[in-house]
This record gives C-alpha cells, structure tokens and sequence, in this order.
C-alpha cells in the first residue's frame, strides 16, 4: 500500500525560549524533525511532506537534508492543526493511498506502531494512535465507544467528566487521503482556542458514517518535547533504550549509565566499551573492538579488532583499519590508519595516510595546518616513526622507513632510508657540577647581603 507522510513542524515552540525552531533541538545528536522523518521512513514513503512555519528555512533545509526527496510547504499563520494539514493537499493532489500524520516534535514513535496503525486501516477509516497518560494533563482525550473511537475532545474544551478519561490523543492520525482531505474541509475554528483543530475529523467522520479507532502505545513512546526539561528527559529516555539495544545486539558496556549514543551510532557485536565513553554523531564500530574508558568518536569507522583508547579522540574522518591500535591521548582527524598500525600514546594525526604496521611513536605530530591551509601528511606501509617527531606537511615518509627520536621532517623520506634533523649530542665532562656550585655560592651572598 502507498504511503505518505506528513510531518507538522510550523510550531513556534515558545516554551522553548530559543531563538531556534522547536524541532531543530537535538536528541542524541539529531533534530527531533529528523528523528520524526526517520521513525515514518521504515514505511518507505512514496512522499514525505513536511509542514514548515516558524524558521521555516532552516526547518525546511534540515527535512532535506535528511531526505533530498521531502516536500517543504509552508504553513504561513499557525491556525491549527487541521489547517497545517490542509497545507500539504496540493503536495498530495495526485497522491492515492495512506496518509500517516506526524508531529515535528515527537521524536520516538516506533516504526512498528505505525505498521500496526496501518494494519488497523484496513478495517476503520480514520485510525488515531493513543496512549494511557500518567498524567494526562493538557491532551485531547479520546471518547470511546466500545472499541470505536466516537470523536476527540481537546482539553479546552473538555468537560469535568471528560477531562476524568486517561486515554490520549498522541497526535498521530491515518486515513486514506481522499478521507483526510474531505473531512478537513468540514473542520471549523468554533472552539475554545479559536483554531481549526485536526482532532474534529474525528466526530466528523462518525457523523458522515465512517469508522474510526485506535492503536496503543506506551506513553514514553507519543513524548513530546515543550520545553528544555522535556528536551533533557527525552535525551535520557533515548539514551536508556540505546544501551538495551547495544546489549541486546551483543556489545558489552561494561558501566551502561556512562556510555553516551548518538541516534545513528552503530555497533557491531563482541565489541566492548568501557565506562565513560562518548560516541557522537557519525560512528560505525565493527565486531570484536575495544573502545576504552574515557574515549570520545566523531563521524570514524573502527574496524574489528581495534582497540581505542582509554582517552583516545577519534575525530570526523578517521577511519581505523582492522587491528589498529590507538592508545592514550592521541587525536586523530580526518586520516585512515591501516591494519595493524599503532599510535600508541600523546600523538596528533590529521590529514593522514599512515600505512599498515607502521608504528607512530609517542609525541608525533602531523603539523597540518600553516596558518593558513591544511596540507597531507602521507606515512608508507611498516614505517618506524621515532618518538616526538614533527612531520610538517605535505610531507610523506616511504615504506620501511624510519625517523629519528626528535625530528622535524619537512622533506620527503625516501624507502628504506633514515631522516634524522637534530642537532648533534655533546659532553660537558664535570660542567653540571661547576655550574650547580656556582649558583649556590650566588645565592648564598645574596642572602648575606640582605
Ligand atoms: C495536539 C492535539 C491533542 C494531542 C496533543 C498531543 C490538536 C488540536 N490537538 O495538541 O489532541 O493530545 O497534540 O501532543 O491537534 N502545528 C503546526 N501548525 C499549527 C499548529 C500546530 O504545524 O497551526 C504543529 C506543531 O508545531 C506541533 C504539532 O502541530 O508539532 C502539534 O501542535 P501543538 O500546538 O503542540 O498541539 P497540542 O495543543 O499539543
Ligand atoms: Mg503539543
């Protein structure tokens, strides 16, 4: 069956107190607008339409970012939620199938809930997804008549009785698009809040004959984000069901509450984490790796078998072969380490080629950087790099080469061969001592003088 998304992120978000859009803030590294794309993205949407009002640019730049192929229109006045809907029928003139209706701020619903919703399609026209509220507050509640949905009452305008059911309106709605748009046509702003609410479809629908119903889900699932301390509780939230899932995939956290995700980290089984590790955005890690305590990944791939940290910083661009060894405080950016290659401690690699089983001794530094460009530093296959060398790029070092403890390469090395650029070691036979004396005797007739 077609499906078609529409995603609705015209919303000020007020409580935010933000000069930014309420659904560019972040969760685990992605817009709450992405993680709304991404949970109806499983359905493979034929369209995906997002509904775009405050900062509709970087709103708009941000759904296409994720998806070339999202629809942006443009809600200008916030009129409601049905009114946001209309918003995309031109979008969906020609569209015939499902539409599943998402909130911009609503950053986990799960992709199999909405297989569920669309399994339910099959026997009720308008499906609405609801949940048991702890605390049901401020959401529309749902008015059931036995297992038929009768209509949708929003909390403004909700009698004493009314406001007493615990079952909610999460917000997301499927229908067939004819359906949708027809009985948008019939919604009015006659209510409290003087807006043209999407909920009214509902009591429409039932009027007009057509059926309705409902698909649960837990609460922490339909959590929307209002405010900064929703912001910080849905971080949370994400984080708690990352960790199950790494566990449940075979990786070994060995501290679980100290392990931070991104929502696209990726980690494949029999690799272990120690405690205190921070995988931003953009990480890949293969099987059967070691990511030890205190490390922090960016945008890198480690490959199986390698072993990261404790305090390694792997920043955007690394890309760890299998093998390799990364050991503390070394930062490495923007540079592919091949198998079996080890940059063992206090080192800094940038816009690196270091070649397989090459050793980069303690205290290197790839000097990138002029003041201006960035240039390459490029390190051949079994290469001995002596402890505190200064490659200054571009530079590269051939195979089987070699750098003296101390050197500052600002040539090539050709194979085989040895830079060594310092300057020659002497022996001042008893001069420590006679200095030594003679800056105690200095000190003591100065203390006499005083
Ligand atoms: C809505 C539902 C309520 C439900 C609750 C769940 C209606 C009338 N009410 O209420 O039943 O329990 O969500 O969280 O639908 N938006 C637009 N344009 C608008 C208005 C809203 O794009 O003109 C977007 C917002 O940016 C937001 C979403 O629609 O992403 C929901 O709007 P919001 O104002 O938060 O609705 P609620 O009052 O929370
Ligand atoms: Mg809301």
């Amino acid at each position: 069956m077609a499906v078609a998304l529409i995603i609705l992120a015209a919303g000020k978000g007020t409580r935010m107190m933000s000069d930014m859009p309420k659904v560019l803030h972040e969760v685990a590294g992605g817009s709450l607008l992405v993680h709304a794309m991404r949970s109806g993205s499983n359905l493979e949407p034929e369209r995906t339409v997002v509904v775009a009002g405050h900062g509709a640019d970087a709103v708009g730049a941000a759904a296409l970012a994720y998806d070339e192929d999202a629809i942006v229109v443009i809600q200008d006045e916030q009129l409601g939620t049905a009114h946001a809907v209309q918003q995309a029928k031109d979008a969906l003139a020609d569209f015939s199938g499902e539409v599943i209706i998402l909130y911009g701020d609503t950053p986990f619903i799960q992709s199999e809930t909405l297989d569920a919703m669309l399994a339910a399609g099959a026997t009720a026209d308008v499906v609405v997804l609801g949940f048991e509220a702890a605390d049901p507050s401020r959401y529309g509640r749902l008015i059931m008549d036995g297992d038929a949905l009768e209509r949708i009452v929003e909390f403004k305008d909700a009698t004493d009785e009314e406001r007493a059911i615990r079952l909610c309106n999460s917000g997301v709605i499927s229908a067939e698009s004819s359906v949708i748009f027809d009985l948008l046509d019939a919604v009015s702003d006659d209510n409290a809040a003087g807006e043209f609410y999407l909920t009214d479809i509902i009591g429409i629908a039932r009027a007009k004959g057509l059926t309705a119903t409902v698909v649960r889900c837990d609460e922490a699932e339909t959590m929307g984000i209002n405010s900064r301390a929703d912001l910080a509780a849905a971080e949370a939230e994400f984080q708690v069901r990352a960790r199950k899932d790494a566990m449940a995939n075979g990786v070994s956290l060995h501290a679980p509450d100290t392990v931070y995700f991104s929502h696209d980290t990726y980690i494949g089984s029999d690799t272990v984490v120690e405690p205190n590790v921070v995988f931003a955005v953009g990480v890949t890690v293969e099987n059967n790796a070691t990511i030890r305590a205190f490390s922090h990944l960016e945008g890198c791939h480690v490959s199986r078998g390698s072993v990261v940290g404790p305090y390694a910083r792997l920043r955007p661009g690394t890309e760890l072969a299998e093998n390799v060894k990364v050991g503390n405080f070394v930062e490495i950016k923007n540079a592919v380490i091949e198998a079996g290659a080890k940059v063992n401690h206090l080192s800094y690699i940038g816009d690196a080629h270091v070649g397989e089983r090459s050793n980069i001794g303690a205290g290197t530094i790839t000097c990138n950087y002029d003041g201006v460009s960035k240039h390459r530093t490029t390190i051949g296959a079994d290469v001995f790099v002596g402890s505190n060398t200064m490659l200054v790029a571009p530079v590269s070092l051939g195979d089987e080469s070699m750098t003296a403890t101390g050197t500052i390469v600002t040539k090539n090395v050709p194979e085989g061969d040895m830079a060594v650029s310092r300057a020659r070691q002497e022996n001042k036979p008893g001069f420590a001592r006679r200095m030594l004396q003679k800056f105690k005797s200095n000190a003591a007739n100065a203390a006499k003088e005083t």
